[in-house]
């Protein structure tokens, strides 16, 4: 199974035609249809398959008990309408290592896993990386099991009924003895300088906010607009208000997702919920940014007579990558460029559990991500899988 067989079995799973992007959403039918992919993967080359209480997929090459593991892989869910990349190209080029270590004889003497986390978008159940943060202990159990996706089907639940006990697992982790994460690059970063990998060197701190706006429904026509408490409108200057702010403050400040009640395109809405997307390559920006929001918001609210609520629901802080293990990958790898980026990653709930972790990433002409417009060219996705290998070869030597 070469990497470009793996990449064209899995690339039809999840994609909507009418878009180009993927919806691969976690233990729904496309996100299952990559699990089974995953297993089958697993079985041609013989590794052992393990599905741990979180639902987290991992194959392994020797023998777990060993302990000291060398653990590389990614994840297989998307976000609504993602690329092809984000995710599944950490786990072909896990399994694509695995096969060209063992095409030259390589005998690894730590155990080797390739391992996908779930629900690392956070697209169905609202909280990134939610498969790594229970094992790693990072989120509660009781939280967890008390999210709820869009229809309210709680995770606790759908989790149980896929044969699941969510909650941290300190044996599974105590077996981890390094991370590696193959990623699409997010950005621009690889585009000019004439290099197809790169080495992680921290992820910026990041946090998600639910703002509720709260108002009054009524009729579009009758309703003057002195009388009327309308929370769309705390909703669009929130939006205003974040972009303005985000600027001010060295930070990025997205509101891409909201649901609005009741919907009605002739009455004034009684609800608007939206999520904050907050992020800064320092957390004391960050912080005073996500304030400022939250002011200009509730400050408008009193103006429109709405309601106005924020609460976060997922932050991670300062997330820099094992200092020591970065420099050797990049030396190891021909001095390959080190780049930080505003993406979340698994690697990163291994990194601040104090699993020492590495991250590469692999040039996207594009530059854009959390698209249909991701991209990278088979080559490049090549060079990753080499590097990879380098990686594998050098750790578990
Ligand atoms: C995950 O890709 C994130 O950065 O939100
Ligand atoms: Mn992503
Ligand atoms: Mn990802």
């Amino acid at each position: 199974m070469s990497f470009e067989e793996m990449w064209r079995d899995l690339a039809p799973v999840g994609r909507y035609d009418a878009t180009g992007g993927y919806r691969r959403y976690t233990l729904g039918a496309a996100e299952l249809e990559c699990r089974a992919w995953f297993r089958e993967e697993a079985a041609k080359r013989g590794l052992t398959l393990e599905t741990d209480r979180n639902g987290n997929l991992w194959a392994w090459w020797g023998d777990p008990a060993a302990g000291d593991a060398v653990v590389t892989g990614s994840h297989l869910d998307s976000v609504p309408d993602g690329g092809a990349f984000d995710g599944p190209l950490g786990v072909v080029s896990a399994f694509a290592a695995v096969d060209l270590l063992r095409s030259e004889g390589f005998v690894p003497r730590r155990p080797i896993a390739v391992t996908a986390f779930a629900e690392e978008e956070g697209a169905r159940f609202g909280i990134a990386c939610l498969g790594s943060r229970l094992l790693a202990g990072a989120i509660s159990a009781e939280k967890a099991a008390g999210l709820t996706d869009a229809a309210g089907v709680r995770f606790g639940d759908v989790m149980a009924e896929a044969g699941f006990d969510p909650g941290p697992d300190p044996a599974l982790m105590a077996k981890i003895g390094v991370y590696i994460e193959l990623h699409v690059e997010q950005g621009r970063g690889l585009i000019d300088i004439g290099r197809s990998v790169a080495v992680g060197e921290a992820i910026w701190p990041h946090g998600r906010w639910r703002l509720d706006f709260t108002g009054e429904a009524n009729h579009a026509g009758t309703t003057r607009l002195e009388d009327r408490r309308d929370p769309m409108l705390t909703y669009a200057n929130t939006v205003l208000a974040a972009r303005k702010k985000a600027a001010q403050g060295s930070a990025v400040a997205t509101i891409g997702k909201l649901v609005c009640e009741p919907n009605g395109t002739n009455a004034v809405p009684s609800r608007v919920t939206a999520w904050l997307d907050a992020r800064a390559p320092k957390e004391t920006d960050l912080h005073a940014v996500v304030a400022e929001i939250e002011r200009a918001s509730a400050e408008r609210a009193a103006r429109d007579e709405t309601g106005f609520a924020m609460v976060n629901e997922s932050y991670t802080g300062d997330t820099p990558f094992d200092p020591v293990l970065r420099d050797r990958l990049a030396l190891l790898l021909n001095n390959a460029p080190v780049l930080g980026t505003g993406a979340g990653h698994d690697a990163g709930v291994l990194s601040v559990a104090g699993v020492p972790t590495a991250m590469l990433f692999v040039r996207n002409p594009t530059g854009v991500s959390h698209s249909p417009a991701e991209y990278a060219e088979i080559p490049d996705c090549l060079e990753g899988v080499i590097a990879l290998a380098d990686v594998l070869r050098e750790l578990a030597a």
